[in-house]
């Protein structure tokens, strides 16, 4: 059997007197697309600030592969192999579509921070090898000329998928999307799922993904795990989720 991608131990995590998370426990296997689900407040986003470093946890175990990673700080995760996007849309005013991509590859170079980066022989190396993977990632899904655009001259579900790119520019095994499809139209999230898959199939990347489109998530996902007031309530194949009785209970009392 091969090993998870991801295993999450007995997680908690409390503010104060609120436990966002409490002995939350699940397994997320290589290759999956896996569906974060439950109503506002649950914790989901919460989980993702753990398990990418943004927060420690109050207690529990988080591990990446079979490394411990545990409470290791936010960029040593994203160069181990987690990337992620957030959610609300986090893109660069300021820079064009292309040079958004390019932020996502050097989260990985050596140079690091961009400040600096075209100084030195290794650093303009850097920034051309980044160039020319920010262009094949834009070709990739399809936006090769759009790539000197402003993001505030697309559309909002196009604004999205260059966030979802320049996720993708991290090389990440493991890939987290808070809310990919928020705002978006019925068509814009089929072009975001249609996406996905092609990512999953033709790089192998597995994915977490948080969205409340519970016919989206159907569609999508090989597994659910489902979040409410903290607590993981289920967890399953999509069909099994969504005649589980404690699932139903907790989207009706949220009035979802
Ligand atoms: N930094 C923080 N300080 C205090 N409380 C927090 C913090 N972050 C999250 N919380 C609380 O933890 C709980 C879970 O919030 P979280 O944002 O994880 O929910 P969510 O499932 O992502 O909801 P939504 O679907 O609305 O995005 C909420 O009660 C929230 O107020
Ligand atoms: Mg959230």
């Amino acid at each position: 059997m091969r090993e998870p991608m991801l295993t999450v131990s007995q997680l908690v995590m409390r503010f104060g007197g609120i436990t966002a998370l409490n002995d939350v426990s699940f397994t997320l296997a290589a290759g999956d697309i896996t569906a974060l689900i439950g109503p506002n407040g649950a914790g989901k986003t919460t989980l993702f600030n753990c398990i990418t470093g943004m927060y420690t946890p109050s207690s529990g175990q988080v591990h990446f592969k079979t490394q411990d990673i545990t409470g290791l700080p936010a960029h040593q995760i994203a160069r181990s192999g987690i990337a992620r996007t957030f959610q609300n849309l986090a893109l660069f005013g300021g820079l064009t579509v292309l040079e958004n991509l390019m932020t996502g590859a050097y989260l990985k170079g050596s140079s690091g921070l961009l400040q600096g980066v075209f100084t030195t022989p290794q650093a303009r190396k850097e920034e051309q090898a980044a160039q020319k993977a920010a262009m094949e990632m834009l070709s990739f899904i399809g936006m090769e000329d759009m790539a000197d655009a402003l993001p505030t001259e697309l559309s909002y579900g196009r604004q999205k998928q260059v966030e979802f790119a320049r996720a993708l520019m991290q090389k990440s095994e493991l890939v987290l999307l808070d809310e990919p499809m928020a705002g978006m139209s019925t068509t814009e999230k089929a072009a975001m799922s249609a996406l996905i898959q092609k990512v999953r199939h033709s790089l192998g990347i597995s994915f977490l993904i948080v969205e409340h489109d519970i016919p989206v998530v159907m569609d999508l996902s090989d597994k659910i795990v489902v979040l409410d007031f903290g607590q993981k309530i289920a967890e399953g194949q999509p069909l099994d989720i969504q005649n589980d009785p404690a699932v139903i209970a907790a989207y009706l009392g949220s009035g979802h």
